[in-house]
């Protein structure tokens, strides 16, 4: 799995699936109103509907835009008709920290089929429990929570033990990506998958050394040739 996109931007999207780097697309409401999607639900429907088709059969996360409980399962059921390949991502608690939403993400994998990423987590405790009620993804943001002074690659760590020790099938991506080096480091540390933004994968890519080093091989084979022309 490795390196999902994080991003709403289709042009983007396309860039990094013809390279064949990207196995999976992450998006948020924030992420999809600055990559310009407005006009509500049809237009968040038209650009899921596109990105799953553009991806397939690698996974697209569409968020859940409700905080009540049954307007959350009706979303989860419709988004899930989009395409095969969309999973919901339900938050981990309510935004006063209410609990209901486990159950929800329980009843959607159990009883519905539908797969759910559980987001916006912080901690290693938090992604367990997500991973027991039944999610097939559990996100934790870990640019957030190094902004608040922890250490994310000690919550990925334990997460990913915990998972392992009890065989549970969540798979964990890690967003908030901060800077290009988390890539790599968080996937070390045990993520299954890290979502990056477009601008770091690019950063990835390029090298200042190895374009030196591009231009000079371009420079000397053109010098060949000529020698040879001669
Ligand atoms: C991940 O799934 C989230 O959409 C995202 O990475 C959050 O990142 P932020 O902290 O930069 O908003």
């Amino acid at each position: 799995m490795a390196i999902f996109l994080d991003t709403g931007k289709i042009e983007e999207i396309e860039k990094y699936m013809k390279m064949g780097i990207i196995r999976g697309v992450t998006t948020n409401p924030t992420i999809l109103l600055r990559s310009g999607v407005t006009g509500g639900k049809e237009a968040i429907k038209k650009a899921s509907i596109d990105i799953a088709n553009l991806i397939k059969p690698y996974p697209l996360s569409v968020e859940i835009t409700t905080n009540d409980l049954l307007e959350m399962m009706d979303q989860a059921r419709e988004f899930s008709t989009w395409a095969d390949n969309i999973n919901v991502k339900i938050t981990i608690h309510g935004p006063n920290g209410e609990l209901d939403n486990l159950g929800v993400v329980h009843a959607l994998e159990t009883k519905h089929d539908i797969r759910v990423n559980v987001t916006a987590m912080m901690s290693a405790q938090q992604g367990f429990l997500a991973a027991m009620a039944g999610a097939t993804f559990v996100s934790i943001f870990a640019g957030r929570v190094n902004n608040m002074g922890y250490n994310a690659c000690i919550e990925i760590k334990k997460l990913r033990k915990v998972l392992d020790d009890f065989d549970l099938k969540a798979k964990i991506i890690i967003g908030s990506t901060r800077e290009v080096l988390n890539i790599i480091e968080w996937l070390g540390a045990g993520a299954h998958i890290v979502t990056v933004v477009p601008k770091f994968l690019e950063a990835m890519i390029v090298h200042p050394y190895s374009k030196e080093t591009v231009q000079q091989f371009l420079m000397d084979a053109k010098k060949a040739e000529e020698m040879l022309g001669k």
